[in-house]
């Protein structure tokens, strides 16, 4: 861990990307989290999500972290970093196991998930995430937390996110080229739904749609269970492309122009409003009406939540997204996205800033931070995780057997101690009983 000047954990999250590198430090302590310090910096290393570029990314990870350990007044060793790009992929796996005890423990959860994740993976790619859709207990399923359900048969439902091997070390070499440690890499999309989407909408199914400068990032909450992610290579940058070619101004002046006086909606923008655009090549500025400059947008952001639309109809889950679709990530600053996004995906749209953490709160108000912050979170929690574990009793050493031969389990079954051997026997036995 990081070395704390105060009495909490510090917990920094490493947002690595297409535009920008944006570390953000967090002091964890039992009644939440604050926020100490916040280094944000361009970057040219990325193409669409991915490293492409080592030195140029190590320039501005260094950057980043450096404006953050002087604000936040801490020595920076570990980061949990994120990872996105079109290599992610997610697919849904299956587990179970025997409850040993006949009471649900962290122990059994785990080797269930373990059992989940043992499917065969492509050479080239790695496991990231295993996440929870639901777990079953004996016959009764949708269960959320099964810890301390009776029963003799635990199942899960998992979604698998895996991602290309050498995408997800390109992104630990470079914070290693820091010399910083990753503490753990952690899919993008997951740390900004972390940090913008509440505990009713996880429940009543959401969709979180974070719109960067090279990717859209799509995860959706279904009965409070990450139900399916993906990655699509188009974003922010896109528009700025097009602006640039559109009106012939340089890719600078294109994404200022964006970002003053960009609308996603045409419609929205007055016939008389005007704008003035920079030459290239020595030609002088010239006026144009600002609709222009919205009739160049709104084709590519159209097209961006038409491809978002089709993902979330392709799952199949779309009926069950009842809060509606957060929008989050730099993009979704231009005036008229959420009207939009809102006629194309003909669900309720809000835009979604990092919240749940208090200190220099108004640094990371943006939606661009959702992802930073949403990684600090998500450190807390592997941390929590991790203490809790430290805290729970030893795993359980008793064990159900069976007392007959008939492949059923009597209502009156022994409970008796078996040692390990035996019980791993038992234990292949069991897994073929049911
Ligand atoms: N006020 C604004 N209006 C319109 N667009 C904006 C505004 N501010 C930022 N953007 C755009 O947001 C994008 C950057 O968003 P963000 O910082 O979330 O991306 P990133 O995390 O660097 O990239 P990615 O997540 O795709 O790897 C850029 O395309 C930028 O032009
Ligand atoms: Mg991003």
């Amino acid at each position: 861990m990081s070395t704390p000047l105060s009495n909490g954990e510090i917990v920094v999250g490493l947002d690595v990307g297409t535009t920008k590198v944006c570390a953000v430090v967090g002091e964890v302590a039992e009644d939440g989290i604050t926020i100490l310090g916040v280094g944000s910096v361009p970057c040219r290393g990325l193409r669409k999500g991915i490293v492409s570029n080592i030195d140029w990314t190590v320039r501005s990870i260094k950057d980043a972290i450096e404006s953050a350990q002087t604000m936040a007044g801490v020595e920076i060793r570990t980061v949990y970093a994120g990872v996105a790009g079109s290599h992610i992929r997610s697919q849904v796996s299956d587990g179970v196991a025997a409850i040993a005890g006949g009471e649900v423990t962290r122990a059994d959860v785990e080797r269930v998930l373990e059992g989940a994740r043992a499917i065969p993976v492509d050479a080239d790619r790695q496991i990231l995430h295993v996440l929870p859709r639901e777990y079953l207990v004996d016959t009764q399923d949708g269960i959320r937390d099964p810890i301390g359900m009776s029963g003799v048969r635990l199942g899960v439902k998992v979604n698998l996110v895996t991602a290309a091997t050498t995408c997800v070390q390109n992104v630990i070499r470079c914070a290693e080229r820091c010399n910083l440690a990753v503490a753990d890499v952690v899919l993008e999309p997951l740390a900004s739904a972390e940090s913008v989407l509440s505990d009713d909408e996880k429940e009543i199914g959401a969709a979180v749609i974070d719109i960067g400068g090279g990717t859209t990032d799509i995860l959706l909450y279904v009965d409070g269970g990450i139900a399916h992610t993906s990655v699509i290579p188009v974003g922010g940058n896109n528009i700025t492309n097009d602006i640039a070619a559109g009106l012939r101004t340089p890719m600078a002046e294109a994404d200022r122009l964006k970002r003053l006086s960009g609308c996603a909606l045409g419609r929205m923008v007055a016939d008389d409003e005007e704008i003035e655009v920079p030459g290239v090549g020595g030609h002088p500025p010239r006026r144009c009406p600002r609709r222009v400059l919205s009739d160049i947008i709104e084709p590519r952001v159209e097209e961006i939540f038409a491809v978002v639309r089709k993902r979330i109809e392709d799952t199949g889950l779309i009926e069950q997204l009842s809060a509606g679709a957060i929008l989050t990530g730099g993009a979704v600053l231009l005036e008229g996205m959420a009207e939009f996004a809102e006629e194309i995906l003909g669900m309720p749209v809000r835009i979604g800033h990092p919240v749940g953490v208090r200190g220099l709160t108004q640094l990371i108000a943006g939606p661009q931070y959702a992802t930073g912050v949403g990684l600090v979170k998500y450190g807390a929690q592997i941390m929590s995780e991790a203490q809790a574990r430290e805290a729970a009793p030893p795993a359980q050493s008793m064990i159900r057997v069976q007392s007959s031969a008939s492949g059923k389990i009597p209502k009156d079954a022994a409970v008796m101690t078996l040692p390990r051997a035996e019980k791993s026997k038992l234990w292949e036995w069991i897994k073929q009983a049911f």
